[in-house]
């Protein structure tokens, strides 16, 4: 069966035989997340992002009046200054530092081709969004992994990062919050970090996925971004999660050195040449009028985030979670005393009967007894209904 065949049809990764395409031959490695982009069942609960914000609202800001007028030619090798300015307000850094790219994604896809050369290594804290994972395999780099378990809340372990540092070591790569669990790493840590960084791989760079970091809920305090806090430091991030956009396939790099951001630029011009000058000044717009799109959205999340904790409360006979600190997404897992691996794999295959969707731990480099759950995409009355339709598939699994 053909890749794209599968992607299309309905089902739940873990659901999948790989043996159905046989020998995978991509550059880049296989992972079912892809599914995403292709499957939405009524009770989504796979998906990171919070809601996706309409065409319409975002036409309604400020600053937009004259959309009509905008000419689409090429945007600037960096991105459009609007949206550069944006960044830099939002990061507290000065506007060169900053690199306009289609999404987190392809600055992250950007700065592994340009600093990891086959052969290299990169320490690569997971689980992980797949191509933080992918991109370094896919240049050839040699993946050193520190694996976070559950069971320590996926909090961040430096010592552990340390013992993968050596003078061959190129990138390090983490995120904060991480995906799939939403679990921050504090500035004291990254601060103990670049000094050992300092002492065994002084060339090396800490890349910072800050993609969630504004996907806070209610009042919570919204963790500064690592932007510009050393030259050696490059963040990433988009208008994607928090303000539910991922649609305009814009995001950004920070990046001090600027060597390496004419290196990266060079870079982006030979895969996209430039981004979407449209997209560019849409993601500028809602940027600049952030404040008040993000706070609906921290209420959702909050309230949501609520009713999954009472949920999770009353399930704990049949699973453990770990809170997140931010991000709509977090971890839950099937208990062991109460799932044996057969009941596992019938939880997964119940999915689809109960209309539902769960992104796979094994997407992450996580077992399949853990499931990464989305709390803050589904309108909030339809909450309740896929918790509910969860605690059906729960239950028929441990029958
Ligand atoms: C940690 C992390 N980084 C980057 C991305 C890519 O998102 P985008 O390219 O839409 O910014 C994702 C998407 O799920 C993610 O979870």
């Amino acid at each position: 069966m053909k890749v794209s065949q599968m992607a299309l049809e309905n089902k739940q990764p873990s659901e999948r035989d790989s043996s159905n395409f046989g020998e995978w031959r991509g550059r880049f490695p296989y992972n079912d997340i892809i599914s995403l982009l292709d499957v939405n069942r009524p009770f989504n609960l796979a998906e990171s992002t919070s809601q996706d914000l309409s065409l319409g609202q975002l036409l309604d800001l400020p600053g937009l009046e004259n959309i009509r007028d905008l000419k689409l030619g090429y945007s600037k090798s960096s991105g459009a200054t609007e949206l550069r300015e944006a960044v830099a307000d939002a990061c507290k850094v000065p506007v060169e530092q900053v690199i306009a790219t289609q999404g987190t994604a392809l600055g992250l896809f950007l700065l592994t081709f340009e600093v990891c050369r086959p052969g290299d290594e990169a320490v690569l804290v997971t689980p992980c969004f797949p191509p933080s994972r992918d991109s370094l395999l896919g240049a050839g780099a040699t993946v050193r992994e520190v694996m976070l378990p559950f069971d320590n809340g996926y909090r961040i372990d430096i010592e552990r990062i340390d013992a993968n540092l050596s003078p061959r070591t190129k990138l390090i790569s983490i995120a904060s919050p991480q995906n799939p669990s939403g679990v921050q790493t504090s500035r004291a840590d990254i601060e103990e970090l670049l000094v050992l960084m300092d002492q065994k791989c002084p060339q090396a760079l800490l890349f910072i996925d800050e993609t969630y970091r504004e996907a806070t809920y209610g009042s919570d305090v919204i963790a500064d971004s690592f932007a510009g806090l050393d030259m050696r430091i490059v963040t990433g991030a988009s208008v994607s999660k928090a303000l539910g956009a991922p649609g305009l396939r814009t995001g950004w790099l920070t990046v001090v050195d600027a060597d390496l951001r004419s290196r990266l630029t060079v870079a982006k011009m030979n895969t996209v040449i430039s981004g979407s000058v449209l997209d560019e000044i849409l993601a500028a717009a809602l940027l600049r009028n952030k404040e008040g799109v993000l706070a609906s959205r921290r209420r959702l999340l909050a309230k949501a985030l609520d009713e999954l904790t009472i949920w999770c409360r009353g399930e704990s006979k049949f699973i453990e979670w770990v809170r997140p600190n931010a991000g709509a997404l977090c971890c839950l897992r099937l208990r062991s005393d109460v799932f044996d691996d057969v009941a596992v794999s019938r939880f997964w295959k119940l999915l689809p009967d109960h209309d539902l969707q769960l992104g796979s731990g094994t997407w992450f480099g996580e077992s399949s007894r853990v499931f990464r759950l989305g709390f803050g995409y589904l309108p909030p009355e339809r909450l309740g209904p896929a918790l509910s339709a969860l605690s059906s598939a729960l239950n028929s699994a441990a029958a």
